[in-house]
């Protein structure tokens, strides 16, 4: 690497004795967090071959990763991106000479995991609903309750037939014309049963107006899947497009980019959802993971966990037990992004300011600075603010005859240490990190990352065709998934997809040029 000097500053964020402890980047917007963390930060992960995913709510972080990547020596490149799987969460459309197709990565909603219970699976959706929707928890009856009563049974039987989120609709409405299928799953899945009995029973008997009451709330949350067609690949397909451990086997470095998804909810859903996902296989790998550890990225915490003093209890929770429990404990070395020392509820502000790394750099919030200052700066009780004169009067005379040294208070020390963070400049932080694990960063160090990439920014039209030749590289065509949706809709074998899906048709025409097969220097 060339620029030694220059990533220097960053080398105590490197080490792995404090990785453990997770990490938080924390500067007003502008200050340089995205930049640093990509350019530096995910790329030295990636060099190492850490397993890596990357929540991008923006799009910024993979367009810097991206670009940072492509600027590397093409023998270096060449084994990082081989690696690197770009997931454009909202799909990303192509030209080509038949018209417009459009590729995912699919991660289906109602996935089973080997061994995993209709019930976990089932709830695993349930509870992003549950986070997704916050004005569901205080709806009263019509609110969750209404939606995981119906939701439950849907969902239970819906996997126990094989089938994805995309069907629960028609399951509802069209319940007679299941139930056939839904028999055979009873016998093949006797977990399902209680669930398909509920279906065929109780709800099939009630009256039209009665079902509309039952199942009104929870179809309006799974309207999307059936209004919008590239959500409709994107989580109803049978399997994932890779599974997690695949990711840590391969030492795969993935970045899922919602940049596209325009509507805030679905946003929000997808971010959820996602995390859900993470979670759930940071769980279960337990503390074997330790042995391959993996890094975890959140670009803009906020798009997860909601800004302000209000607690988001459920999402709040599952942080803390992220960065409290199995993170740790199970190899997971997170690193978080946000823009305010006191962006969220008192407990995640105090968590986050407990991280074994922390990069901070210029706020404008002048208590959380002197909070984060009074932490960190020590109190010297030798920092003299002035001198103040002695007089005396001989004769009727003033005289000056000495100066006496004043201190400053605690109180004055802690605000102007406090000032230094609002005077912090573009790319220029203040670093603490963890000694080793168990223990907390002591002090603050002023760095820079002025010289570091100096001038050289994202560029546009190159991260662009990266993005789309990684999509066909890797990704999936929404038009084949929908044909297996189909045929899964009509009742037909719905086991063959998998295999066919993962292989690019062969009318496929290649991408004009594959950028990163070339050996030309850039
Ligand atoms: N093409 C460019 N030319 C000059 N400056 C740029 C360019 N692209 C981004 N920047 C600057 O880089 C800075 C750092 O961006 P970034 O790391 O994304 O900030 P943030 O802290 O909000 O994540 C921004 O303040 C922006 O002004
Ligand atoms: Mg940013």
């Amino acid at each position: 690497m060339s620029q030694v000097a220059a990533i220097t500053p960053a080398l105590p964020l490197l080490k792995r004795s404090s990785r453990g402890m997770h990490r938080r980047i924390c500067a007003a917007p502008g200050a340089g967090k995205t930049r640093i963390t990509a350019r530096l930060l995910m790329l030295w992960d990636a060099m190492i071959e850490l397993p890596l995913i990357a929540i991008d709510p923006i799009g910024a972080l993979s367009d810097d990763f991206l670009d940072a990547v492509d600027r590397l020596p093409p023998d270096i490149r060449r084994g990082v991106s081989e690696r690197i799987t770009y997931v454009n969460v909202a799909g990303q459309e192509v030209e080509t000479d038949s018209g417009h197709e459009t590729y995912v990565h699919p991660f289906p909603i109602l996935y089973r995991a080997d061994g995993e219970s209709l019930y976990s699976v089932a709830y695993r959706y349930l509870s992003v609903i549950e986070r997704a929707f916050p004005a569901l928890q205080s709806a009263g009856i019509l609110g969750m309750p209404a939606v995981a009563s119906i939701g439950e049974n849907v969902i239970m039987a819906l996997v126990a037939m094989g089938c994805g989120i995309t069907e629960a609709r028609d399951l509802l409405l069209n319940t007679e014309r299941w139930e056939g299928r839904l028999r055979s799953a009873r016998e093949a899945e006797p977990e399902a049963a209680p669930a398909i009995d509920y279906l065929l029973g109780e709800y099939k008997a009630m009256k039209p107006e009665e079902r509309r009451r039952e199942t009104l709330s929870f179809l309006r949350r799974i309207s999307m899947f059936h209004l919008d067609p590239v959500l409709r690949a994107q989580y109803g397909a049978a399997a994932p497009s890779f599974t997690l451990k695949q990711v840590v086997d391969e030492r795969r470095c993935v970045l899922f980019d919602f940049r596209n998804v325009l509507n805030l909810e679905q946003r929000r859903l997808g971010i959820l959802w996602l995390y859900q996902y993470c979670n759930t296989y940071f769980r279960a790998r337990g503390p074997q993971g330790k042995h391959q550890p993996l890094a975890f990225y959140i670009d803009e915490l906020g798009y997860l966990l909601p800004s302000g003093k209000e607690r988001d209890k459920l999402i709040a929770g599952d942080l803390s037990d992220l960065f409290s429990l199995y993170g740790r404990n199970n190899g997971v070395w997170v690193t978080v992004i946000h823009q305010d020392l006191q962006q969220f509820d008192e407990a995640t502000n105090v968590l986050l300011s407990r991280l074994g790394g922390q990069l901070l750099g210029a706020s404008a919030d002048v208590k959380g600075a002197r909070e984060i200052a009074e932490r960190f700066f020590r109190f010297n009780k030798h920092q003299i603010k002035g001198l103040e004169p002695v007089y005396t009067t001989i004769e009727g005379v003033v005289h000056h005859i000495d100066d006496r040294k004043v201190y400053q208070s605690p109180q004055e020390q802690n605000i102007e240490h406090g000032y230094r963070f609002l005077d912090l400049e573009q790319f220029h932080f203040l670093l603490g990190v963890a000694r080793r694990e168990g223990q907390l960063p002591t002090h603050l160090d002023h760095v820079s990352f002025a010289a570091f990439d100096r001038g050289k920014f994202a560029r546009g039209t190159v991260v662009d065709e990266l993005r789309t030749l990684l999509m066909i590289r890797d990704g999936q065509r929404v038009s084949s998934i929908h044909e297996e949706l189909a045929a899964r809709l009509s009742g037909g074998d719905d086991r063959v997809r998998v295999a066919h899906a993962a292989s690019p048709p062969d009318d496929q025409p290649p991408p004009s040029r594959r950028r990163w097969d070339t050996e030309d220097e850039i």
